[in-house]
């Protein structure tokens, strides 16, 4: 008996690495392709390609069994008169509702400044959310329960806005509005009316996805500025040896975290989901961020760590929900500091024919997949996510030779399903890659 249970464990090991899913790049492609390869902007010009994105995330969303809502909201230093969208879809844990829920979230802002096309800065944030929120459904539809609830957000205006008037925000010089406005109004709103007004739960806290698939193998491709390079080696002593011992190649992945707080765990957990996936070359730093006592720092070192506070995730930092803000992290390709980016940053070459390469798709595949298993983790599952057959435990009696020829034969069906299942995959492959074998790009000029 022990004997089959032991081989009915290895066989499903086995088969859990070959049917192991990973990112479907060609996905990715399709949506930045068709949605996140042009401006999005709130001017007139550029505003109906912005809103074709934000549908487009809706439907997606929405598409893979999400309950899925706008979160609409004014922000008069930008407009007066417009109203500006986030799109949030939400998967509920079986602890939501209580104080056992421990939220986990996933944020990319949608919109862009009007001088660029916005395939790295921030179509890869939304293309590899989206894709995140296709393999973790997925596996919900195979059967997976998880107890904590998952909150993903397509941010608006994380390109402008201003602090002065509505907020009183310690980082004044950064935009974030729509980031702003959810953690302002929408979810404090959404906690009151779903978890009552007693116990706000806890929070795993947030994964915050912005400009972040530029790879480039070059040495001398990171840049470290020289006004803040000695804040940089101070700052992070372990990542500054490691990124100047590989001749300062913007090969990795920045995984940026505050030190002291409950950011480190989640930072943790997802540096155990990346290493694990292999694919070395893709590589990773941790930059621990010290930020206590931020305001009683000189404006110089404020002016250096502000730029580690530049996206959303400095919002939930700073959040006044509870005293430490919420927990978050930023994976990013450090934007204007590294390669192509340092041109094509927030210009006009930040697009397909620049950034969509096949090196940039795979190294945000491995962001993706990293998430994934981050995410999937902190949801507390239960089940594989490959339909479990049990039927191996009212197996009680005969011989031992008996039982483990029931064992394989159980296995049977799992090995058909997933043969099909990777032919199925590979010919879905094979029809996508011949359908953009002749991508048009004249509408991107
Ligand atoms: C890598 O970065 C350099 C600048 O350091 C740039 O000239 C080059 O085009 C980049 N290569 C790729 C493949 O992105």
């Amino acid at each position: 008996m022990v004997t089959s249970v032991f081989l009915y464990y290895v066989i499903s090991f086995l088969l859990s690495f070959y049917c192991v899913k990973s990112a479907d790049t060609q996905y990715m492609k399709t949506s930045i392709r068709n949605y996140f390869s042009n401006t999005r902007h709130h001017e007139p010009e550029y505003k109906d390609y912005k809103y074709a994105a934000k549908e487009y995330i809706y439907g997606e969303f929405f598409r893979y069994g999400l309950r899925t809502e706008y979160h609409t909201f004014q922000e008069t230093s930008v407009s007066s008169t417009d109203y500006f969208q986030s799109v949030i879809g939400i998967a509920r844990g079986t602890n939501f509702g209580t104080a056992n829920d421990r939220i986990i979230g996933l944020g990319a802002h949608y919109d862009t400044v009007k001088e660029t096309k916005g395939v790295d800065d921030n179509g890869a944030g939304v293309a590899a959310m989206l894709e995140v929120v296709r393999q973790l459904t997925d596996r919900n539809r195979n059967g997976v329960k998880r107890k904590n609830t998952i909150i993903f957000v397509a941010f608006d205006l994380e390109e402008y806005g201003s602090c002065r008037g509505t907020f009183d925000c310690k980082l004044p010089n950064v935009p974030l509005a729509g980031s702003r406005h959810f953690l302002k109004e929408w979810l404090p709103v959404w906690l009151s009316i779903n978890y009552g007004n007693a116990i706000p739960p806890e929070m795993h806290g947030v994964i915050i996805l912005d400009t972040m698939m530029e790879y480039n193998t070059s040495a001398r491709s990171q840049m470290i500025p020289p006004q803040i390079l000695p804040a940089f080696q101070t700052a992070f002593p372990d990542a500054y040896a490691s990124i100047a011992s590989d001749n300062f190649r913007g090969d990795f992945l920045n995984l940026i975290y505050r030190k002291p707080t409950n950011d480190a765990y989640l930072a943790a957990e997802f540096l155990t989901s990346w290493k694990k996936l292999g694919k070395a070359k893709y590589e990773i730093e941790s930059l621990p961020l010290n930020l206590i006592k931020f305001s009683e720092k000189s404006s110089d070192e404020q002016n250096v760590l502000i730029n580690f506070m530049r996206s959303d995730h400095g919002n939930f930092w700073e959040s006044d929900l509870n005293v430490q803000g919420l927990p978050a992290i930023w994976l990013t390709d450090s934007a204007n500091f590294r390669g192509d980016m340092i041109k094509c940053y927030h210009h006009e070459c930040d697009n397909l024919q620049v950034m969509l390469t096949d090196e940039n798709i795979n190294f945000l595949g491995k962001t993706a997949d990293a998430i994934v298993t981050t995410m999937h983790k902190l949801s507390e599952p239960s089940g594989s996510g490959i339909k479990d057959d049990s039927s191996h435990n009212s197996i009680s009696a005969g011989g031992i030779f008996g039982i483990i020829i029931a064992v394989i034969v159980l296995q049977i069906p799992l090995i058909v399903a997933c043969i099909m299942w990777r032919r199925n995959k590979s010919n879905n492959e094979q029809k996508r890659s011949n359908e953009f074998e002749n991508p048009s790009y004249g509408n991107n000029q």
